[in-house]
């Protein structure tokens, strides 16, 4: 028997992109195995990041993530394999990544910029559910 594949919703974010850090982070993703099931880039839409980001609108920072997160292209990418929510969140590092430790994504390519909003260059959801509701806001078109 086999364990069914999960998968995860995983951003690069806008300074993943212009840093041109997207290939070294899918990089890793893929070299750890696991597999690309979908993938665009786009400029997110304050209503896709509002219902994204819907535990955080109310948040002090969540203007300084608007900022952020629109300020240019993201990569969405729909991750698959067993246990990938644990394996590329482990990938990730930390959410500060002045401290994410070193050898992971945040840890080795992040640091503090100074702005409101903390850039951290990735995100992945944090359980099988969140990536489920993630998906279907970054990917309608899928249908899952
Ligand atoms: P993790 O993947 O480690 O679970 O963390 P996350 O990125 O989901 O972080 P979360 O706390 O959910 O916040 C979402 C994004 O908002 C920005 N942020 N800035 N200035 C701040 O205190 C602050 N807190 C959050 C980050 O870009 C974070 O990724
Ligand atoms: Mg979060």
């Amino acid at each position: 028997m086999t364990a069914a594949p999960e998968r995860i919703l995983v951003l690069l974010k806008p300074d993943a992109v212009e840093r041109r850090l997207t290939g070294e982070i899918l990089r890793r993703i893929e070299a750890k195995g696991y597999s690309l099931t979908a993938l665009k880039l786009v400029v997110p839409t304050a209503e896709v990041l509002a219902a994204h980001y819907a535990e955080h609108v109310d948040k002090p920072f969540y203007p300084g993530v608007v900022e952020y997160m629109t300020r240019g292209p993201v990569v969405a990418v729909v991750v698959e394999g067993q246990r990938v929510v644990a394996g590329v969140r482990s990938l990730m590092g930390a959410t500060d990544p002045t401290t994410a430790a070193p050898g992971t994504i945040r840890g080795d390519f992040g640091r503090d910029w100074g702005t409101d909003a903390i850039q951290n260059l990735v995100h992945g959801s944090d359980s099988p559910e969140s990536a489920a509701r993630e998906i279907a806001i970054w990917f309608p078109e899928l249908g899952a």
